[in-house]
């Protein structure tokens, strides 16, 4: 049986924080989707660190970590992900392994991606430049270039006609995207040897026979579901699906193997990038919000849009992905608010609606609040429910009422410790 563990937002939702808290309990981790666009942060005694497609197992001593055929991996950021972990001293060569069906990101995927961006002006999507949507496009595309092909005689060949390829397409969007071709070659060769120390599995296979002998899996996913492609604010979406579907074609585990859902949200709303977010705040609260949470992306830097948490969003997401449990983070950043806001509904075209529509740009729905009284005490050293105010726990009980899926994990601070288990 396999666990599955997912954000339900726009990302950045905490999910490396969690994988971790819940790493112990598990053999493996697997990460089924995304790639350098995630970033998992993670912290524990006084360290912080940010994982971007190596699985949120690596820290713990007993877990083996895949990087299963739904990934798009880039050997440079893999590389340099390596060596980042060196002073941990961690045996990664034995226990992170990866699938031979997952694609490479090369070079030109990149630049594709700077070019697409660039050629869409205003309506750009906000992507992480990280050359995500070209290697998918590749892989449904049937032109990609496969881990599996880094052990092929002639891969140098089949990357050439690939790269020839990009750089006519490249050429073809009429944008200013200045390159050095040769310089990232270089560094691409150089990444793709480190990557040839590592061991390369047919994974589903592996994730079969370790089923079958009562191994314990956990499923992490990247983003989160409403940046899912087909389910997400389309096409302000990554090129993935981000929701529990992507654990079955992104590891090749059965839907009836999978067991626990658990549905990580935070207790308010962010977004970066591009794309419609109804409950966004321009003022104040939403001011607050990125600096007490320290809301920047950990991949790129950018400020995160800030905003109340969206009650239609949130049921639509836990319906998709089947949750069976949930797991609020960052009810910490809520404090010190007189008031906090939930929305309950949209107006949508003239009507109260309680599911989300095919279109929630800001001209088509404005969101309906219900209002909570906010509560003044930090709660970063509290550590069991009984000890949280009692307005946070009305919010948290309404939470649970509303989406009919009980909140298991009440997160008050980055570290593993700031935790409460209910
Ligand atoms: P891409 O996946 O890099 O092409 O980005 C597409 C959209 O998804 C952009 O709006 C990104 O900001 C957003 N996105 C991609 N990965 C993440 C993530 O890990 N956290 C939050 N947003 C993300």
């Amino acid at each position: 049986m396999a666990d599955l563990l997912l954000g339900l937002q726009w990302g950045d939702e905490g999910k490396g924080k969690i994988v971790d808290v819940l790493t112990s309990n598990y053999d493996i981790i697997a990460r089924f989707q995304g790639g350098p666009n995630a970033g998992h942060t993670l912290e524990f005694d006084g360290i912080k660190h940010v994982l971007r497609t190596i699985p949120s197992g690596i820290f713990h001593s007993n877990s083996i970590n895949i990087i299963g055929n739904g990934v798009v991996i880039d050997p440079v950021v893999f590389k340099s992900e390596i060596d980042g972990l060196s002073k941990f001293n961690i045996d990664l060569k034995s226990r992170l392994i990866l699938s031979r069906k997952a694609h490479l990101i090369l070079p030109t995927h990149r630049l594709l991606d700077a070019a697409s961006e660039t050629a869409k002006g205003k309506a750009k999507i906000g992507s992480t430049l990280k050359g995500i949507g070209p290697t998918y496009m590749d892989k449904t595309g049937r032109n990609g270039l496969r881990i599996g092909d880094i052990e092929l005689s002639d891969f140098k060949e089949r990357y050439r006609a690939l790269a020839e390829k990009h750089q006519a397409m490249i050429k073809f969007y009429d944008v200013n995207i200045q390159y050095n071709l040769a310089e990232l070659e270089k560094e691409f060769f150089e990444a793709v040897e480190a990557l040839k120390q590592f061991t390369f599995i047919d994974s589903e296979a592996y994730l079969h026979d370790a089923q079958k002998a009562g191994k314990t899996i956990l499923c992490e996913g990247a983003q989160g579901s409403l940046l899912d492609v087909d389910f997400g604010t389309y096409p302000f979406v990554t090129s993935s699906n981000t929701t529990a579907a992507g654990a079955c074609t992104g590891l090749g585990i059965a839907p009836n193997k999978i067991k626990e859902v658990y549905g990580i949200f935070k207790a308010y709303t962010t977004r970066v990038g591009s794309g419609p977010f109804p409950t966004e705040d321009f003022g104040e609260a939403g001011d607050i919000m990125a600096k007490v949470g320290n809301e920047f992306g950990s991949v790129t830097g950018r400020k995160r849009r800030c905003g109340w948490l969206d009650l239609v969003a949130l049921k639509y997401a836990v319906q998709i992905n089947g949750v069976t449990q949930l797991m609020m983070m960052k009810g910490d950043v809520l404090s010190g608010f007189d008031t906090l806001k939930v929305a309950t509904a949209y107006q949508y075209q003239g009507k109260e609606i309680d599911h989300l529509p095919y279109n929630i740009e800001p001209e088509n729905v404005s969101p309906v609040y219900k209002e909570f009284k906010g509560w003044k005490a930090d709660l970063t050293g509290m550590h069991s429910y009984d000890e949280l105010p009692s307005e946070l726990k009305s919010y948290i009980e309404f939470i649970e009422k509303e989406v009919e899926v009980p909140i298991k994990i009440v997160s008050v601070g980055p570290d593993r410790k700031q935790t409460i288990m209910r």
